[in-house]
């Protein structure tokens, strides 16, 4: 999806206002036609509340492909995360707004070698691989990288699997790229998986952890420094929804098979983070009923959006999913179909949490959510990013 990044302020919501309100008044307004999403600050910094509390041994490294805002990542290294990137330009992203290289993970494990050397470049040396060639690259153009081998193990439910791209079998090939990795003179730290994005399906998480447990050993075994479990991602983040039974899941397996707290756990949320901070609002613009053609009563209503599965809605080609509407307002005429300006929000707790703390800063926030301090219209500084629902 591409969002529109003509506000990278963060508006800071008086007591009497909240995403709903905010959301009324910019309609309201009549200034804002085009659709426009609201990022709930405040609904990010809870949920990395929830995850220090429900996954305490866990060290999160948010996965920067879910929604790249340099507001969400700007945020997010503030709280303590680390992040997940999985390219170039992700990583200079990250890195522009000042997080140390040290606390990134090249997560992708088939990168191309212009993305190699440049992780070289700017001291981005954790990364994953999956495969021997991976392993020839690594070794051509950055030796010293600190490896961390992929193992497949697919969750039976998830929104998007991932397992018949990424990951080796444990068993089969994991001893076998150990071994090349050996004999290439390269270092392997840890071992990661991911069950699948959206993971419906608990106990996945304790057959990956087990796994991952006879994979390390093997890495001992050779002699590699082990020291790093990277659960992945998987972790569902929409609104009403819980990670409660994961976590108990993950919590469990980590003191039966790594209890050892000399082992670093990192994981690698995306839609967690981010799923139900955002709300988007689009105008319905057309209306159709459609008619029984017996005796012409109304079977159903089609109402037309000003976006769509080209925009903010792509998510719904590729998993299932259900979008509910909830109307505002009776919509008007609209004639073009531009991406969604965001505009970000914080409540004052959360405002009075951040403001100081590295990298943010006080300029980053603004004061005031009414529509006479936004912005409204289309944005004009179009930049690729992806939110999820
Ligand atoms: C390597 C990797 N890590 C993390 C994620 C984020 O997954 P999730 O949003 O399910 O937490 C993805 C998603 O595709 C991924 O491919």
């Amino acid at each position: 999806m591409q969002l529109s990044n003509n506000d990278e302020l963060i508006h800071v919501m008086d007591t009497s206002t909240n995403v709903w309100s905010t959301i009324k008044d910019i309609a309201d307004s009549g200034l804002q036609e085009d659709p426009f999403c609201v990022c709930d600050v405040s609904d990010i910094i809870k949920k990395h509340e929830e995850w220090i509390v429900k996954l305490p041994r866990i060290q999160p490294f948010y996965a920067v492909k879910c929604n790249d805002s340099l507001n969400v990542i700007r945020v997010l290294a503030a709280l303590g995360t680390c992040f997940d990137c999985a390219s170039e330009a992700e990583i200079n992203k990250v890195l522009s707004v000042g997080v140390d290289p040290r606390h990134i993970i090249f997560a992708h494990p088939a990168k191309p070698l212009s993305h190699i050397r440049h992780a070289a470049a700017v001291g981005v040396s954790l990364m994953t691989f999956d495969s021997e060639c991976e392993l020839h690259k690594i070794k051509n153009l950055f030796p010293t990288a600190n490896l961390v081998i992929r193992i497949r193990c697919d969750a039976a439910v998830a929104k998007c699997y991932l397992g018949k791209k990424f990951g080796c079998n444990p068993e089969k090939d994991a001893p076998c790229l150990m071994t090349l990795a050996h004999s290439l003179g390269l270092e392997i730290v840890g071992v990661s998986f991911h069950v699948g994005s959206g993971c419906d399906d608990p106990p996945v998480y304790q057959k990956a952890i087990a796994a991952a447990r006879k994979v390390f050993d093997h890495g001992l075994f050779l002699g590699f420094p082990m020291k790093l479990l990277d659960i992945g991602g998987g972790f569902p983040g929409h609104k009403g929804c819980s990670i409660d039974r994961i976590a108990e899941v993950v919590n469990n397996a980590l003191e039966e098979f790594f209890p050892d707290c000399g082992t670093q756990v990192i994981a690698e949320p995306g839609r967690f983070y981010v799923a139900s901070a955002y709300t988007l609002a689009a105008n319905v613009y057309s209306k159709r009923e459609l008619r029984n053609e017996k005796d012409g009563s109304i079977t159903s209503v089609m109402y037309y959006i000003n976006d769509g599965v080209y925009g903010t809605f792509n998510f719904i080609l590729y998993e299932p999913a259900e979008v509910r509407p909830i109307p505002l307002k009776v919509a008007s005429p609209f004639s073009g179909f531009p991406t969604p300006v965001v505009y970000t929000v914080i409540d004052e707790q959360g405002w009075t949490l951040l403001k100081n703390k590295h990298p943010m800063t006080e300029t980053h926030f603004v004061i005031g959510n009414k529509p006479a301090n936004l912005p409204l219209g289309t944005g004009s500084d179009i930049i690729n990013g992806r939110a999820t629902f």
